[in-house]
């Protein structure tokens, strides 16, 4: 039967959690920063190093990329939520292996369910595929909504990997903008 959190008890039980032996790796798990009633939740695939030191999510480099992307629409961390599938570092940052994410699940649906988010940001195929479905490929699907259970989601590139091609930027900026659309369309800009 699925545990039902509130921040405290996921809080805890996150930083005792020994799911996948990812947590033996980890000075932080990192569960996630921002508005915790934020109406727009971005996910991404899990901690890389500068995360795991600090305990907060998308602060390296990817996550200076991400906050200029919420800037150009007008957004920042404090109105949205931000988590991760996974909350502890995979190794040499790996993709992290199906079990892993499995076990971790269960603190991701948690926050879902305690943010209640209207829309969600899958940031790069990790999150699309545990979020939306298994086959999805973002060079593909990216800036096509899903809507799941009211919620309404959308694949995008991960900010890292626009530092890697930055061919995909003009695509990332879409996608924003159809974030931004959405969001008005909702009214979830004040
Ligand atoms: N990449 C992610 O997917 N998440 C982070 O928190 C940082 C980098």
């Amino acid at each position: 039967m699925a545990t039902h959190y509130d921040w405290g008890s996921l809080y805890a039980a996150l930083t005792e959690c020994r799911a996948c032996p990812l947590a033996q790796g980890r000075t932080h798990a990192v569960i996630g920063t921002g508005n915790p009633h934020g109406k727009i939740m971005l996910v991404g695939e899990g901690p890389g190093r500068d995360e795991d030191a600090t305990g907060v999510p998308f602060v390296g480099r990817a996550g200076q990329l991400l906050d200029k992307m919420l800037a150009a629409i007008d957004l920042d961390r404090e109105q949205v939520y931000i988590a991760n599938v996974v909350k502890c570092r995979p190794p040499n940052n790996r993709t992290p292996l199906p079990e892993e994410a499995e076990a971790c699940l269960p603190y991701l649906r948690a926050q879902f369910a305690l943010v209640r988010p209207a829309i969600i940001l899958c940031l790069g195929a990790t999150a699309a595929q545990y979020l939306c479905s298994p086959d999805i490929r973002i060079s593909r699907d990216r800036g096509q909504w899903i809507e799941k259970k009211g919620v309404w989601i959308l694949p995008t590139y991960h900010p890292a990997a626009l530092l890697r091609n930055a061919d995909w930027k003009r695509d990332a900026w879409e996608d924003m903008k159809k974030l931004r659309a959405k969001a008005q369309e909702l009214g979830l800009y004040t």
